[in-house]
């Protein structure tokens, strides 16, 4: 979720450049650079913290030109700092990223092996230096067969100190466009980028090279052929532009999940299995754990509430999942051999931090699962996994909770194999079905307006109820807090099983149950709990999978998710309760949208 943006033309481009960061400020950063073609190369300025920052030094040593790059950057490899800041590169060669390279490590070392001395710990020094090995004077070859060599997500814009006046685009499961002006163009991670000078664009195909100058943009097709592109004229004010047209920034977030859980798994397998070789986790950190301890706040809590369940069932080792709030007042009995995980978004939670330094203080091995790189947890825990989520902007916590718990399910894997409770070829197919639910997650999201209908059912309601049974109870949690947090609706979630045991009072005529009952193992016993709410007059909402031979008169409404193994709906069935927690608050007008995601804010959850 960092920001680019490459510009030819007349005007003095350190300003355009600038002023088209501050356009993508909303995405969130942590440092930002940029490259300007001066005299008679290629200067770059880079700096930690805001734009004003880089600004100061611009004032302090000016630099002009009419060609350059730029970027802001969300750490992800590599802690906050001027050296890690894109662009990044050589004398003849230097770039900005968007995205994650996956075979950094090897990479590099092939091309220390070479002689190249890395300067900084970013995978995308990786490619700039790559590019630099390849690069014989021929721009579009370099790049072709840079793309050829790296793996991951990418969107790159590239200078090269000897072609003057071109800016070079070329992307992967990373948005990259190119803007037409007047005498000048432009490349960007999107159109709010560019809006105050131009609405015409088109987006670059993967694999599709594009070179923008002062004359015009040209366009390469994968195999070198020129390509004509279709533009397209925005019709978005630059607002709307920054939420790529959602109405809300929660919604943007829970639609960007399918991307966000490939971005966080697919780094962490190897040879179809989980690894964490990529986080410079050793194996060993998984063996002989007596107990884990997942201790977190609020949503993070929720995806441990469901990571206990994956790895109690999988690796048989047991988890308790504590509120840090607790953990840390509670003097809770830790010992050597157990393995405390902190799960935080945005890796500053005060609760969450002070449960990782207690866990230091007894000698415990800590291992933080955070979004924000370079963050206090993230700085202090002896292991980070980082979730690449991308900044969060929304209040609400959704594609944060998702790639919790993708980690939760990698984490449930690999103790597995560590334990031996699976054996490899089990957990191969594990992985697959956690990959082939990912897949299934946008038939979910394409419910959208279906979901937004039934939340008109709940915008008047006092109070609503969440019911699940295993797996589901853990999500029943998230889902509860979700549409409280943001709808202003008391809700709650009960284990189905303990409704009847004093509270069941509370469901009178025509109270919402949401019903989650995607566990088809449990499904005989939810059924009858979601009875016992109807014959007290509720008003059911089912969320179950598609084909679950459910009688429809227990139930008023239903939401049916892609058939998934029981082990893997929550990545699905959480998208729906996000969508409905969403709809309900838009229906009520709530000001927790109203107010989210204020431009230039760093992004952080309540
Ligand atoms: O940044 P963290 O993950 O540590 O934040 C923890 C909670 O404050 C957070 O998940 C909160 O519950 C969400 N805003 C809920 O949507």
């Amino acid at each position: 979720m960092c920001g680019i943006v490459g510009y030819s033309g007349p005007q003095n481009a350190v300003d355009i450049l600038l002023e088209g960061l501050e356009n993508l400020e909303y995405r969130g950063y942590d440092s930002a650079g940029i490259s300007v073609f001066a005299g008679d190369g290629i200067t770059t300025v880079k700096a930690e913290g805001r734009l004003k920052c880089l600004r100061e030094k611009l004032n302090t040593s000016p630099v002009s030109g009419h060609c350059g790059i730029a970027h802001t950057r969300w750490a992800t490899h590599g802690e906050p700092s001027d050296r890690n800041a894109h662009p990044h590169g050589t004398e003849r060669v230097m770039l900005v990223h968007n995205g994650i390279i996956e075979n950094y490590l090897e990479l590099r070392s092939r091309l220390t092996a070479e002689g190249y001395v890395f300067k900084t710990q970013t995978d995308t020094e990786t490619a700039a230096l790559l590019l630099d090995s390849l690069y014989q004077g021929d721009p579009l070859a370099a790049i072709r067969e840079m793309t050829r060599q790296i793996e991951g997500a990418y969107a790159l814009a590239i200078l090269f100190a000897d072609r003057p006046g071109e800016v070079y685009g070329v992307r992967k499961d990373n948005p990259l466009i190119a803007a037409l002006g007047e005498g000048e163009n432009f490349i960007a991670s999107d159109i709010a980028a560019v809006l105050s000078h131009t609405k015409r664009f088109f987006t670059l195909e993967e694999g599709e090279i594009a070179v923008a100058t002062s004359c015009g943009i040209t366009v390469y097709s994968p195999g070198g052929a020129p390509v004509e592109k279709k533009v397209h004229t925005a019709t978005w004010d630059v607002e709307q532009a920054r939420k790529d047209g959602y109405p809300h920034f929660m919604l943007k977030e829970i639609f960007e999940q399918p991307k966000a859980l490939r971005d966080t798994i697919h780094p962490r397998l190897k040879d179809g299995l989980p690894s964490f070789e990529y986080d410079g986790i050793p194996e060993c950190l998984f063996k002989g754990r007596g107990r884990i301890h997942i201790v977190a706040c609020g949503t993070a809590m929720y995806a441990g509430l469901v990571g206990r369940d994956l790895i109690e069932t999988l690796a048989r080792i047991p988890v308790e999942v504590q509120i840090a709030s607790e953990f840390r007042y509670r003097d809770p009995i830790l010992s050597k051999d157990d393995l405390v995980v902190i799960i935080s978004q945005s890796g500053e939670t005060a609760d969450s931090l002070a449960a990782l330094r207690l866990a230091k203080q007894r000698g415990v091995p800590t291992l933080g699962v955070v979004n924000v790189a370079g963050s206090t947890i993230a700085r202090e825990a002896d292991y980070v996994i980082y979730t690449h989520a991308g900044p969060e902007i929304a209040v609400a916590s959704t594609k944060a909770y998702s790639v919790q718990v993708s980690v939760m399910y990698l984490l449930a894997f690999a103790m597995a194999r560590s334990a031996r409770t699976l054996g490899e070829e089990e957990i191969r197919a594990k992985v697959e079905e956690l990959l082939q639910t990912v897949e299934k997650l946008p038939r979910v999201l394409e419910q959208n307006d279906a979901i937004a209908s039934i939340a008109g059912r709940f915008q008047g309601s006092e109070s609503i109820f969440f019911l699940g049974r295993g797996l589901d109870w853990a999500l029943s949690q998230e889902g509860a807090l979700k549409l409280k947090e943001i709808s202003y609706i008391h809700c709650e979630a009960y284990a189905a099983g303990e409704l009847k045991h004093g509270t069941i009072s509370l469901i009178t005529n025509g109270v919402p149950v949401v019903a989650v009952a995607t566990q088809e193992h449990l499904l005989g016993k939810m059924v009858s709990n979601i009875k016992e709410v109807k014959a007290r007059g509720a008003w059911v909402l089912l969320l179950a999978q598609e084909g679950s031979p459910i009688d429809e008169e227990v139930y008023d409404q239903a939401i049916r998710l892609p058939k998934a193994p029981d082990l893997f709906t929550p990545l699905l069935a959480v998208a729906a309760l996000q969508l409905l927690a969403y709809h309900t608050s838009v229906c009520r007008g709530s000001p927790t949208l109203r107010k989210e995601g204020r431009q230039g804010e760093f992004p952080k959850n309540s």
